[in-house]
């Protein structure tokens, strides 16, 4: 296991291309960290979305969506992971054996690459990643208008002029910038497409629930049925958002087993019905109103556990009556033949 300081989250997902109501910007993205000099996670994400992690001492990746699983959608999703993983390697590999820097302690290098296009009213290229960080901040970045890598810190310049000056190089990112990204991102958004209009859409539902013995009423908010990514629900008293510090409980995403997950919340409420509560996807349009009832739960626990006891005696006879009943079958056989 290893530990990742949260800058280097924050270098990793501060650019990360949101999420956007538009239908037509679509991006790529393949976000890397090196956490030894042999060994390093990915993450592929698909307009903004985390659709597969890797790490490089397991074997198998674990895509998130049905479409990468088999058949052609199988090999988009495999060279796509490919193609970006290969700018990660030629500099992982150039910057971990540069003399002048050690990736030793708790050093970190990271990287991303990937582009973003917009599709209306023409196919055009609104931005391009290419970047390493060391440490959490900006290392060596590509330039794709002026088709340069340029060094952020001092340590990163002979790296800069060693690739700037090897056309191989800079033709080969901005080969793959330029087209296999662009190439990827279009065939891939098609595929989602595709995908999330076969997906149902999410519901929430939102109840109380009173607890005989301790008279706690205790507000859950569901939000089932999305596809399993991070979901984040909003929870409201009056026009307040709720936290974790204000005794908001989560069980944290869970799958349904249909390939969506749920996604509960809950809150311990005073026993009165004045407050306005309203929970549901966070930044969506899918909220909920509570409507003010409380559901006492008839549930006694002590009748429950008598019937419990029984079972095994119920089980019992059974067996009983199954040893006897093979008995005199057997019985019969033997005197007919
Ligand atoms: C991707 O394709 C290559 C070559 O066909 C194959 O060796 C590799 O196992 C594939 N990777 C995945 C994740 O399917
Ligand atoms: C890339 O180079 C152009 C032209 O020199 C410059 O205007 C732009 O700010 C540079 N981009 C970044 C991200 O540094
Ligand atoms: C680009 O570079 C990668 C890694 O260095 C290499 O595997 C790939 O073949 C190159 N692609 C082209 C089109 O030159
Ligand atoms: C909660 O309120 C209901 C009616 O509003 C009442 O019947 C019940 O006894 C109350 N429970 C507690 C523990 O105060
Ligand atoms: C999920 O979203 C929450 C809230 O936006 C964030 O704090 C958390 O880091 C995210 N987790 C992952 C794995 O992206
Ligand atoms: C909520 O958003 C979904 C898609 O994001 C859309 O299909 C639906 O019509 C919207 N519902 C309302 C009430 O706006």
């Amino acid at each position: 296991m290893f530990i990742v300081h949260r800058n280097f989250i924050i270098f990793l997902l501060s650019i990360i291309v949101r999420r956007t109501d538009s239908d037509e910007v679509h991006s790529i993205l393949g976000t890397y960290t090196a956490v030894t000099r042999y060994e390093f996670t990915s993450v592929l994400w698909l307009d903004g979305e985390a659709v597969d992690s890797y790490s490089s001492d397991s074997a198998a990746i674990m895509p998130m969506r049905n479409w990468m699983r088999e058949g052609d959608g199988h090999d988009l999703w495999n060279i796509t992971r490919r193609l970006n993983m290969e700018q990660w390697d030629r500099g992982r590999t150039a910057i971990l054996n540069d003399k002048g820097i050690r990736m030793a302690g708790a050093a970190v290098l990271q990287g991303r690459f990937g582009c973003e296009i917009e599709l209306n009213p023409y196919l055009r290229i609104t931005r391009t990643f290419a970047q390493f960080g060391w440490n959490g901040e900006d290392f060596l970045s590509f330039n794709f208008s002026r088709k340069k890598w340029e060094a952020s810190v001092g340590s990163a310049v002979p790296i800069e002029t060693k690739w700037n000056s090897d056309t191989d190089i800079i033709k080969n990112i901005t080969f793959y910038l330029d087209f296999l990204c662009v190439r990827h991102v279009m065939r891939s958004s098609s595929y989602e497409e595709k995908e999330s209009q076969e997906t149902p859409q999410p519901t929430a539902a939102l109840f109380a629930k009173r607890y005989p013995n301790t008279g706690k009423v205790i507000l859950t908010c569901l939000v089932s049925g999305f596809r399993c990514i991070n979901m984040t629900v909003g929870f409201y008293r009056d026009k307040d958002i709720l936290a974790e510090k204000d005794g908001l409980l989560s069980t944290g995403i869970r799958p349904n087993g249909d390939g969506t997950c749920q996604l509960r919340k809950s809150l311990y409420i005073s026993n009165s019905t004045e407050e306005s509560y309203r929970c549901g996807v966070h930044f969506g349009n899918l909220t909920v109103k509570w409507d003010g009832k409380i559901w006492d739960l008839a549930v006694d626990h002590s009748k429950r556990h008598h019937y419990w006891l029984l079972a095994p005696i119920v089980l019992f006879i059974l067996m009983l009556m199954l040893i006897w009943f093979t008995a005199v079958k057997q019985d019969k056989f033997t005197t007919e033949v």
